[in-house]
């Protein structure tokens, strides 16, 4: 048998909490914090300003190979993750639920996810990493030491993202916020390359009616017990 990476996935739908528990654990085993979705918002955001036709395969591999992604850690722990695209700063531009409709349909392109996961792994494999996604369980890191899904119902994780927005000063529509949650779950489920899907062995925690602090509990506790899933 493989010896497992020390390597903890936190994968799940939009809204669950991932990223602030993903956030708190990566701090609390000193950890590095890899947040995946902002990579493939930057990959969506480089498409769009280059005006790629997705299904050209030679024009996409040209553009993937000019994309250089650095991510930035955030100052504090309610920060995301930044990014500098090619040098340049996008870490607000990637954040709106535009951006993550663009991030959802570039992400079901094959050369999207394998230079992602390529990149994913090398950020990766010297472990000592929080990684936190869709898929980063199931494919990326296929040997992390602990896998977690996280899922909560989509009228909760909707609410979730309409506070969040709503904190930082945007105008939202709960409405519309709900029908892109549920458009980007089906895009992110039904793709035909690393859907989202829990591992089968990952820890399931369902977020609808814990708070954070619960779940990083929750979290924390199955790694401090050593508590393996088979
Ligand atoms: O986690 P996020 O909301 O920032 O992710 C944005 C989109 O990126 C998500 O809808 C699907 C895609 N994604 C992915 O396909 N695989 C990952 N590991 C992370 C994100």
């Amino acid at each position: 048998m493989t010896e497992a990476l020390a390597v903890i996935t936190i994968d799940g739908p939009s809204g669950v909490g991932k990223s602030t528990i993903s956030r708190k654990v990566a701090r609390v085993l000193g950890f590095t914090y890899l947040d995946t979705g902002a990579m493939y918002r930057a990959v969506g955001l480089f498409l769009q300003w280059n005006r790629v036709d997705l299904s050209d395969d030679q024009a996409m591999r040209s553009i993937l190979a000019k994309i250089h992604i650095q991510l930035l850690p955030g100052k504090n722990e309610d920060d995301d993750t930044g990014v500098l695209l090619n040098g340049e700063d996008v870490s607000g531009t990637i954040r709106t639920p535009e951006m993550a409709m663009v991030a959802s349909k570039v992400s079901a392109i094959p050369l999207v996810r394998e230079k992602l996961t390529m990149l994913q792994r090398q950020l990766g494999n010297i472990g000592g990493v929080v990684a936190e996604g869709r898929d980063t369980g199931t494919v990326v890191f296929p040997r992390a030491r602990y896998k977690f899904f996280l899922d909560a119902r989509p009228e909760e994780r909707a609410r979730r993202r309409v506070r969040q927005l709503c904190m930082r000063g945007e105008a939202v529509d709960e409405r519309k916020i709900l029908e892109m949650t549920l458009e980007r779950d089906k895009n992110d489920r039904e793709r035909a390359i690393a859907p989202l899907r829990q591992a089968e062995d990952a820890w399931v925690i369902d977020t609808t009616s814990r708070d954070i602090d619960e779940v990083t509990h929750l979290v924390l506790e199955v790694i401090r017990a050593g508590r393996k899933k088979t």
